[in-house]
């Protein structure tokens, strides 16, 4: 190659890269209102992202990969936590972590009911973005885990500080039968929406969000037993079911589990799970003996 031959072969690739890029552009801006489903973005969502930045709650979160990794990414969060627990935390963390247990709090934010309900909207639209599995390794919340990882396990066991907070070897992977009702349980446990895993170990002691499920048959015969029970539960099965479909039933005690007779617990698995599903879930709770 001669000078000539160089500075041609510099300004082609040149050329062609700078085409390459411009397509990609156009491309991307033409697929954004489709991947960010722009016609959902309403006025609270808007006010809600208003309310993130005057908050700087990036000074510690990430969303979609931006931001400071001191605490929890926030992108997925809604699909971990409902909209009445994610209500309840907002208004007072320091119900749900303790500084000395978790070595980290999150402070009060200044924020009214209102700005609460804009804050849920904005992170539940970004919840629905379709990020393409951006970003790759985000830090979870406790019990939180991506589709086709089992980071929950890990966090869990750094969370309660103890090797018996995990039920399973970090990377282990639950073996599955086709038509063992406890197997398909234990994996719709891990997999519907949000996951039980988001907020209840099956290990002893150990609480997330919802109190540990490891003692749960022996936990409903005392309840069902006790006076104080309102719900129509018989048995342990009918008494995980009810906890299922019916959350406020019966609420566990602590005031990090529910307000105003209200469950922190999503309502609406009764609608999102098939009868036999739920049947599975019960299944597999009701084996731990
Ligand atoms: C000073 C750092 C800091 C700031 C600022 C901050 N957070 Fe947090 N946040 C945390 C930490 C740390 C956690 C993990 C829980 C804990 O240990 O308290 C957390 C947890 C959360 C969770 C998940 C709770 C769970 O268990 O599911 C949500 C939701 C959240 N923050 C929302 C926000 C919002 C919205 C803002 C802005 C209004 C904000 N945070 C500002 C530190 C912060
Ligand atoms: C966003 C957090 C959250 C998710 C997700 C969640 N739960 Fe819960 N769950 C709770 C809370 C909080 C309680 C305690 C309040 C109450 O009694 O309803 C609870 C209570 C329960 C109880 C009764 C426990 C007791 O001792 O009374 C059962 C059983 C249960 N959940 C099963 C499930 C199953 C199965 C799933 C998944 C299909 C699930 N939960 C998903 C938060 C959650």
């Amino acid at each position: 190659m001669n000078k000539r031959h160089t500075r041609l072969f510099a300004l082609i690739s040149t050329g062609i890269a700078v085409v390459v890029f411009l397509g990609l552009t156009v491309d991307s801006h033409r697929q954004f209102p489709k991947l960010t489903n722009s016609e959902n973005i309403t006025d609270s969502v808007i006010r809600g992202q208003n309310i993130w930045h005057a908050n700087n709650c990036i000074n510690c979160h990430t969303m979609l990969g931006e931001g400071a990794y001191y605490a929890p990414d926030l992108t997925k969060i809604t699909q971990h936590r409902g909209t009445p627990y994610l209500t309840a935390f907002l208004k007072d963390p320091s119900q749900f972590y303790d500084e000395k247990r978790h070595r980290r709090l999150m402070p009060t934010p200044k924020v009214n009911d209102q700005e609460i309900a804009d804050l849920i909207a904005f992170m539940d639209w970004v919840s629905k973005v379709d990020n393409q599995g951006w970003p790759p390794r985000p830090i979870m919340v406790s019990g939180g885990s991506l589709p086709g990882t089992d980071l929950s396990v890990a966090q869990q066991s750094a969370r309660s500080g103890t090797a018996e907070g995990t039920n399973m070897p970090p990377g282990a992977v639950p073996v599955t039968s086709a038509n063992d009702p406890i197997a398909l349980g234990e994996a719709l446990f891990r997999s519907v929406s949000p996951a039980c895993t988001a907020c209840h170990s099956t290990a002893p002691g150990v609480n997330l969000a919802g109190p540990t499920l490891a003692d749960i048959t022996a936990q409903a015969k005392l309840v069902i037993a006790s006076p104080d029970y309102k719900g129509k539960a018989k048995t342990a099965e009918e008494f995980i079911h009810e906890s299922i479909v019916e959350p406020s039933a019966y609420l566990h005690p602590g005031a990090m589990y529910s307000a105003n007779g209200v469950s922190f617990m999503p309502t609406t698995y009764a609608t999102d799970l098939k009868p036999e599903q739920i049947d599975q879930l019960v299944a597999y709770l009701a084996s731990f003996k």
